[in-house]
């Protein structure tokens, strides 16, 4: 009983502890960048810890192995050395000047795969600041990034049971176009696609 008591207060006070202010007025979409190594390094506790799958967990332990992202992710932004199923895509970070706090990918086209599951536009928010507002902000930072791309209707896509994302998608604008089932690591996983209309933006 008494170990049980003990239990839920470490994990109260683990979880208050890992919550962190954000600075909104300090909010900007950039390029990844070493300034937030740290930072980015340390949301992969929460990212694992939540079992976010849709987090690339990119190695980056080291130095060298963070120079080595930031080097791929460069390339696969001009097109150059894009992983085999992949396309082109641009990869951003929000950061409030002390936080890494979210990633958001750009796909630069769609392929037969993205149609159905990922579409143009993918998004993760640090687990510390869920809830925040944060993941409905990066996605309007991103939108006009996939308009300078010439993007004019982004496709995006969640799981059905992805309510949170669901709402960043229709906070933007997002129109609900359909649903099908895709078989993602042999379990069948609905899934909900839709389009943002960025002609008059
Ligand atoms: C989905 C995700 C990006 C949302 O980011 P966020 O910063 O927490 O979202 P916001 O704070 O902007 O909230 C957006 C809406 O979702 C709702 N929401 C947030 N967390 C929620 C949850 N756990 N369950 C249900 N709704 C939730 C908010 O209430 C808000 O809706 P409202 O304005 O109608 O109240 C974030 O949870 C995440 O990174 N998840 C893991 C990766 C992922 O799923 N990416 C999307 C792949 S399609």
């Amino acid at each position: 009983m008494l170990w049980g008591v003990s239990m839920f207060f470490k994990s109260w006070f683990a979880r208050y502890e890992e919550r962190f202010n954000v600075n909104y007025e300090k909010l900007r979409l950039i390029t990844p960048d070493i300034r937030y190594w740290r930072s980015f390094k340390n949301s992969y506790r929460g990212y694992r810890a939540h079992k976010v799958e849709d987090f690339a967990y990119p190695k980056v332990d080291t130095l060298e192995e963070f120079s080595y992202f930031l080097r791929s992710a460069d390339e696969h932004r001009r097109g150059l050395n894009v992983p085999y199923g992949s396309v082109p895509t641009s990869l951003f970070w929000l950061t409030d000047d002390v936080n890494y706090l979210a990633s958001g990918s750009i796909r630069h086209y769609l392929n037969d795969n993205l149609k159905l599951f990922g579409g143009h536009i993918g998004y993760s928010v640090r687990t510390e600041v869920w809830g925040m507002g944060l993941g409905t902000i990066l996605l309007g930072y991103l939108l006009p990034e996939a308009r300078k791309l010439g993007i004019i209707r982004p496709r995006l896509t969640c799981y059905e049971s992805n309510t949170a994302s669901r709402r960043v998608m229709e906070k933007n604008g997002a129109v609900f176009m359909g649903r099908v089932v895709n078989r993602i690591n042999g379990k069948d996983r609905p899934t909900l696609i839709f389009e943002i209309d960025l002609t008059m933006r």
